[in-house]
Formats: C-alpha cells, sequence, structure tokens
C-alpha cells in the first residue's frame, strides 16, 4: 500500500480513548431468502481484528455499511439488524443497532455510547446521498455521516471500487486511516500485480463474460495461464465454434471472446467436457459430454471431469494463483464438483494462492473446505478483479489524500 496511506496503528498510537471513530465496514453479507438467516458471516468476521483493536483502547466505534442494493430509501429486507446482532456475538459484546442511518436514532445511539462500546448504522444505501452520482448530494449526505465521528477508518475492502459517499467523500472530511483488512487486502494483491513468481496461473469463473472482460484483458499479458469455466466459458466455447445448446450465453460478446482466443497466445484453457442437465434445477437429469458436443436442449451447469483433471495439472505447476468465480452451479450438488475439484487443486498446490470474490469466498465455506488451505481469501469481488486491472479505486485513492 502506498507510504502515504495511514493505517489503524498510526491512528492508535494517537490514542483514541473516549473518541468516536467512524468505520465504514462491507458487511454485505448473504442472507437466506426464506428466513433472512445470514448464510456465510466471513465479511463480519473479516472486519473483527479492527473494531476489536478499538474497542480494546477505548474508543467509542461507530460503524456503517451497506447490505445489498436497496434503492435509497428503508427497505427491511435489506437491514442490518440481524448483522448487529451476529457482530455482537462475534465480538461479545452488546452492538447499539440504530434504526436510521443519520436520523433521531442514529444520533442518539451514537450520544449514548460510552468508552470501548460499538454501535451499528442502519444500511447505508437506505439515503440517496450515498450512491448519488451528484456530488453536493453525495457530499450533503458524507456530512451527516462525518459528524459521527472525530476520526474514520476505512475497512471496507468489498466497497474501495465505489465511489460512494462513505467510501470517497467521508475521508475527505475526517483524520482518515486504512484498517487492518484494507491494509491486508492490498498487500496481497499488490503481490499480484508486482511480479508474481511463475508460473502464475488465474482461474475464473462466474456467469458473465461481460463483468470479466476489462480483467480478462489486464490479465492476459500478465498469466501464464488462464483456466475458464462457469457460466462465462460457453460464450468462449461458442466463439470456437461449438454448439452450446441453451447454456448462458452472451451472444453480443462472442466476437470479442473469439478475438482474445486468438490474440491469447495459447494461454486460455477452456472445458474440454461439461456437465449437461435438462433443466436449471438441482434435479434435472444431466450427462457429462464432450464440449464440443452439448445437445441441444440441454444447458451446461460445470465442467467435467476431464476438465477438472487439465486445470489441476495446470495448477500443480503453479507458484502464484488467483481464482475468482465458481466454476458451476456449486450450490446444487449434482453440479458442484466442478468447483470443488478446482478448489481442492489451489489446496493442494505449494503456491501462493488468492481467493477473489464473494461468491469464490461462500463456495470454499459452503463445500467445507480449510480455509486455511489458502494463502488469501478476499472479502472482495469487484473490487478486487478492479485491483488487478490497474484501475485507481476511489476509496483508497481517498485515503492517500
Ligand atoms: C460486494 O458484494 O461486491 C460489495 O459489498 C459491493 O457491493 P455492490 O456491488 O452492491 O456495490
Ligand atoms: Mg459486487
Amino acid at each position: 500500500m502506498s507510504a502515504s496511506i495511514r493505517n489503524l496503528d498510526d491512528l492508535l498510537a494517537e490514542g483514541v480513548s473516549g473518541r468516536r471513530v467512524l468505520v465504514r465496514a462491507d458487511l454485505n453479507v448473504p442472507l437466506d431468502k426464506q428466513t433472512g438467516e445470514i448464510t456465510d458471516d466471513g465479511r463480519i468476521r473479516a472486519v473483527l481484528p479492527t473494531l476489536g483493536a478499538l474497542v480494546q483502547a477505548g474508543a467509542k466505534v461507530v460503524v456503517c455499511s451497506h447490505l445489498g442494493r436497496p434503492k435509497g430509501a428503508p427497505d427491511p429486507q435489506y437491514s442490518l439488524r440481524p448483522v448487529a446482532g451476529r457482530l455482537g456475538e462475534l465480538l461479545d459484546a452488546p452492538v447499539h443497532f440504530a434504526t436510521d442511518t443519520v436520523g433521531e436514532s442514529a444520533r442518539a445511539t451514537v450520544d449514548a455510547l460510552a468508552d470501548g462500546q460499538v454501535a451499528l448504522l442502519e444500511n447505508l444505501r437506505f439515503n440517496k446521498g450515498e450512491t448519488s452520482k451528484d456530488d453536493t448530494e453525495r457530499g450533503a449526505f458524507a456530512d451527516q455521516l462525518a459528524a459521527f465521528g472525530e476520526a474514520y477508518v476505512d475497512d471496507a475492502f468489498g466497497a474501495v471500487h465505489r465511489k460512494h459517499a462513505s467510501v470517497h467523500d467521508v475521508p475527505a472530511r475526517l483524520p482518515h486511516v486504512a484498517g487492518r483488512l484494507v491494509l491486508r487486502e492490498v498487500e496481497v494483491l499488490s503481490r499480484l500485480t508486482g511480479e508474481p513468481e511463475r508460473p502464475y496461473v488465474v482461474v475464473l469463473g462466474g456467469s458473465k463474460v461481460s463483468d470479466k472482460l476489462a480483467v480478462i484483458e489486464a490479465l492476459l499479458p500478465k498469466v501464464d495461464r488462464l483456466l475458464i469455466g462457469g457460466g462465462m466459458c460457453f460464450t468462449f466455447l461458442k466463439a470456437q465454434g461449438h454448439e452450446v445448446g441453451t447454456s448462458l450465453l452472451e451472444e453480443e460478446m462472442v466476437e470479442t471472446c473469439g478475438n482474445l482466443l486468438a490474440r491469447a497466445d495459447g494461454k486460455i484453457l477452456l472445458p474440454v467436457d461439461v456437465v449437461a442437465a435438462d433443466a436449471f434445477a438441482p434435479d434435472a437429469a444431466h450427462d457429462t459430454v464432450p464440449a464440443d458436443g452439448i445437445p441441444s436442449h440441454r444447458l451446461g451447469l460445470d465442467i467435467g471431469p476431464e476438465t477438472v483433471a487439465g486445470f489441476t495439472a495446470a495448477l500443480s505447476q503453479a507458484k502464484t494463483v488467483f481464482w475468482n468465480g465458481p466454476m458451476g452451479v456449486f450450490e446444487m450438488p449434482a453440479f458442484a464438483n466442478g468447483t470443488r475439484g478446482v478448489a481442492e487443486a489451489i489446496t493442494k498446490t505449494d503456491a501462493f494462492t488468492v481467493v477473489g470474490g464473494g461468491d469464490s469466498a461462500a463456495a470454499v465455506r459452503a463445500l467445507g473446505l480449510d480455509e486455511s488451505s489458502f494463502g488469501h481469501i478476499s472479502t472482495g469481488g469487484g473490487a478486487s478483479l478492479e485491483y488487478l486491472e490497474g484501475k485507481t479505486l476511489p476509496g483508497i485513492a481517498a485515503l492517500e489524500n
């Protein structure tokens, strides 16, 4: 991380006892659609080192975050209340929850904090100002938020690529530092953008090529191998001239994928077999078929075993690995073998391995794999990809000033 960025230790060294510290966290955790329960609390755990240190030091800790994509107004399904409960359990201390973000409840909650206590404000995105493209509107909201802190800590790595009030405008209004999570994430990812030890193998999955195009362009000159699975592989297979049945396909991207393949110098490895199903359903009839033989009425929902073997061979040589995006619909057991196989291959290399992205990190945990067998599991999806693309991240840039 740039030497000009101060971090939590600098703030702690100044002394924070009795001071109000506003922490931007990324507590955007997946919730069960039926029960509303938190299905993966990885992002809450990831921010504990920063919060714990501030509590220990006697700060009045005011935490803010977004959850999901509500449209600038309160929406109960996106309330952070369940997160406050879980955070309290993990901190082993009550978390005082404000039922609004900058209103009466927030003011009263923050005012009542004693030294070493923690408050969580309601979802930032219940306010139009948070995500507004209008600088004045965003700035007005940032003023209200900044009033809750005497210092600001950004520990929301998953949101540093967003030019939002809490990420980009609040640090301009308060003394600001990077939290422990942001520091660690940037340290790890900078190892990948610098001189990674070779071979450097990147595995990309997930559903859309269009989301990953910029990172593929940026990574191609740097990597030794780029392994592509997940829903996005079908647009590449189509570009190779194969029929993909009813698989996910971005027709308007076929030509672009063809150009990428032509320029890739053989670095891109695509599936040679896929698991093709009758329907997008956990109990759909399915078979493993060659990648150039997907029946017209079927859709590919996972990479096949021969592909896993090929990807495993490429990964076993690697000295540096970055993985983003599942290889198939891992939430359905019948289509989880590709993701599991690739994840296991990554744990078995002696490479420096980084998993990026909410979905891949959740897959690691959902498949019961040992998190400690990966070098680093990033809390950022879009953020880690944009970092690897070499883009300026508004949240990081704001800390530099
Ligand atoms: C994420 O889940 O990628 C981060 O929390 C950012 O959320 P967003 O993509 O809705 O801005
Ligand atoms: Mg996202």
